[in-house]
């Protein structure tokens, strides 16, 4: 599975919205460090958080559990799932905010924005 990420963080440096339909491509012409910009290979057998980990990249995380939410994910296209046992309310998924240590890419390509914890709406979520 294809998983084009970004940084939270570089949509906050910019003063980007989640709801730039463009978002993706202000990230290719911005020059982003290739932590914060770029596409990983994710494995059917990894969660996305495992699969970002396994290519070497560092995203937060906490519990590993769907505790906690410190590892929230923003789905910008495709889907992740998002199982039973997890703690992100039903309105908050509704936009697109999963858990990546529990999540499994379904479709097969996938554009998330990572490191979301630090947004307002996920404030109550994060242990
Ligand atoms: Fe705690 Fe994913 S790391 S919910």
């Amino acid at each position: 599975v294809r998983v084009e990420f970004l940084d939270y963080e570089a949509i906050d440096d910019y003063g980007w919205s989640l709801d730039d339909d463009d978002l993706f491509r202000k990230a290719s012409h911005a020059d982003l460090d290739e932590s914060a910009h770029g596409r990983l290979l994710v494995q059917p057998d990894e969660s996305l958080l495992e699969g970002a980990e396994n290519r070497g990249f560092t995203w937060p995380f906490s519990c590993r559990g769907g505790a906690c939410a410190n590892c929230a994910v923003f789905l910008v296209e495709g889907e992740l799932s998002q199982p039973t046992d997890h703690i992100m309310p039903e309105d908050l998924a509704e936009r697109g905010f999963r858990l990546s240590c529990n999540g499994y890419p379904v479709s097969d390509e996938l554009k998330i924005v990572f490191n979301v914890k630090q947004l307002p709406e996920l404030d109550d979520l994060i242990l």
